[in-house]
This record gives structure tokens, sequence and C-alpha cells, in this order.
């Protein structure tokens, strides 16, 4: 069989095709984001030999202890975009404020929302880890981007995708256009396209969350998790429990297997841990173009209005008849 060598330049090349307006701004922007991958992914690759192991001694915006892998992927991420001219404004996981372009350098048509490294805690322990992104298009009227850009709720999202540093290096994204995989190839240092159009199945047999979590999940949660631990060779019961503890690496084996990602609200944090703009929402993007879904419990991910960049949303995603079955539970129409 003929393998088919097309790189991410190529592939949105060819499918940029459909969409006449399209400028090369969009195909250079996913070049220099991949571009950030390959410094990203070769220092995590060698992350036990160099010293980017630990911890810097400092925390977060969210009081979290920052990697030096953090903290790294953070800078890499934003020099190789500031002065590319593409981007308006950005926003990351690791930065309390929106991060300007600065003057020196013009100002693009898109804005960058991010989560540079997910899943820190497993980098001494070699397990995967990621990086998220989200692609908007600038709406603020002035020339510079501002926090309005930050703020469009995921609808309104360009593009969306991760990056997952395993057994290799993968970038998943889509534009609206599919949902396709690239591997990076280092011996010719690019990313190919290995896996196109991907589509989840519409129901799975995984089911990944914190269950160290049960105490403090409300009912209808707790419901669910153990409504999927029965037996019941109709339905397809018990699931198999998977949980990494890398949302990416999470995400991308349900993505791909099919199953069901919670990380709901709980008595104590009733909007659950992990990041709309820069976790949940680009995630979102990418689970229903593969036929999947995403809810907060309430409603669609895609269609919360965020007030902050760094707020938080209980998180369900996945396989789409498994998370209408979480959803249902969760709001206590479900029992059984
Ligand atoms: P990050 O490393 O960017 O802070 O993200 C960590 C997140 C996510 O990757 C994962 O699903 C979740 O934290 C795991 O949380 P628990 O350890 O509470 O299960
Ligand atoms: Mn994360
Ligand atoms: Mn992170």
């Amino acid at each position: 069989m003929s393998l088919k060598l097309v790189t991410i330049e190529r592939h949105i090349l060819e499918t940029q095709k459909q969409f006449p307006g399209a400028t090369g701004a969009f195909s250079s922007l996913m070049y220099d984001i991949a571009f950030a991958a390959k410094i990203i992914g070769r220092e995590v690759n060698k992350a036990g030999l160099v010293d980017v192991l630990g911890y810097t001694g400092s925390t977060n915006v969210h009081g979290e202890e920052v990697r030096k892998l953090d903290e790294f992927a953070d800078s890499v991420i934003f020099r190789a975009m500031d002065h590319t001219g593409r981007f308006c404004v950005m926003a990351s996981e690791e930065q309390e404020d929106i991060i300007s372009i600065p003057e020196k350098y013009d100002c693009g048509n898109y804005v960058l929302m991010y989560d540079p490294l997910d899943g820190s805690s497993n980098i001494d322990a070699n397990v995967s880890i990621g990086t998220i992104f989200s692609i908007y298009r600038k709406v603020s009227k002035g020339d510079r981007g501002t926090l309005e850009d930050c703020l469009q709720p995921g609808v309104d999202l360009a593009a969306a995708g991760y990056v997952i540093y395993g057994s290799s290096t993968m970038l998943v994204f889509t534009t609206g256009n599919g949902v396709h995989g690239f591997t990076y190839d280092p011996s010719v240092g690019e990313f190919l396209l290995s896996q196109s159009n991907i589509q989840t199945p519409k129901r799975g047999r995984i089911y990944s969350t914190n269950e160290g979590n049960y105490c403090r999940w409300k009912n209808g949660t707790r419901n669910y998790i153990d409504y999927l631990k029965k037996v019941d060779k109709e339905t397809n019961r018990p699931y198999s429990a998977r949980y990494i503890g890398s949302l990416v690496a999470d995400f991308h084996r349900n993505l791909l297997y099919g199953g069901v990602f919670l990380y709901p609200g709980d008595k104590e944090n009733p909007e659950g841990k992990l990041r709309l703009m820069y976790e949940a929402n680009p995630l979102a993007m990418v689970v229903e173009h593969a036929g999947g879904a995403a809810s907060d419990g309430r409603q669609r991910i895609r269609e919360k209005q965020p007030h902050e960049i760094h707020q938080r949303t209980p998180l369900i995603i996945g396989s789409k008849l498994d998370v209408e079955d979480a959803v249902a539970f969760i709001q206590e129409k479900r029992r059984e």
C-alpha cells in the first residue's frame, strides 16, 4: 500500500481549497503550533535526562505548584506565536491575565487559548501528557486583541485540538471539517497524516473518572457509575474502568475506542476541576466533529457563555449515547 505522505500544511491546503476565502494565515498558524509541539515533545521525551523534572518552586494562578515542564511548554508556545502576526491575543492556563502581542509585532485575526502541558502530575512517572489548544477569530473592534476575544463560547471556535506526547507524538485537530490525526516522524521532522476523519463509536464500553471523588459526588453521578458496574448482558455492562489522570490521554483513548470521561462537579467543587476555555471547549469541538458529545451535566459545553478565562466546568465527554445516559442520571431523570 503506497503511504500517502501528507503533512499538516499539505492537508490544510488541500482541505482549504473548499474554502476559497481562507487565507494562508490558518495553515501557517497550524504550522507554528506543530512547530511548538515538536520542541515541547523533544523536551518531554528526554525529561528524565535533563533538568526539567520536578517543580519550579513557584505556584500558578490557581495555587498549583508549577513544574518546570509546564513553564517550559508555556514559554515555547507564546514565544513561537507572539511575533508571527497571526494572533491578536493569547491566554494560557499558566498565566493569570491575557497575553497581549508585544507592540513591536503586528496583530493578526486569530486568538489562541491553551493548556501548555496537560497531565503535569504524570510527568515524573513517564505517563502520557499533552497540550490542548483553542483557536477563535478576533471579534473585538480595536487593532489589538482584548479580553472580549478570549471570552467567546465554544460554538464560535474556528479550530481546536491537542497534542499527545505518548508512545508517539500525535497532533489531533479539527477546523470543523472532520477530525484528523497526525503522527510525528522524527526521522523527517514532520507530522504526517495517520488518521483522517476520525469518528468516535456512538457507544463505548469504557468509563473514565476519578472514583476517589465518589464520597463527594452528588447522588445522580453516583447512580450512573453504580449503573455502569452492574451486570447486564443486554447493555454490555459492566463497563471497563480506564483512568490515566491525563485528560488528553483519557480523551484520546476514548475518542478512538469509544467511552465516556467524567470530571463532574461535586458537593465541594460544584464546577469541578477542569477549565472551560482550554480543556473542555477544545475537546468538545473535537469530539462533536467526531460524532460524540460534551456536556457539563446541564447543557452542551460549547454553548456556555464564558465569563472568566480560567473558569472551571464539570465535563462529561465522549460517545454520544454514553454522554446522554450520564446526563440523564446526573439530572436524576434516570436511576436505572
Ligand atoms: P493540568 O496538568 O493541565 O493541570 O491538568 C490536569 C487535569 C487533567 O489532565 C486530568 O484529567 C485531571 O487533572 C486529573 O485530576 P485528578 O488528579 O483530580 O483526577
Ligand atoms: Mn490540563
Ligand atoms: Mn496544564
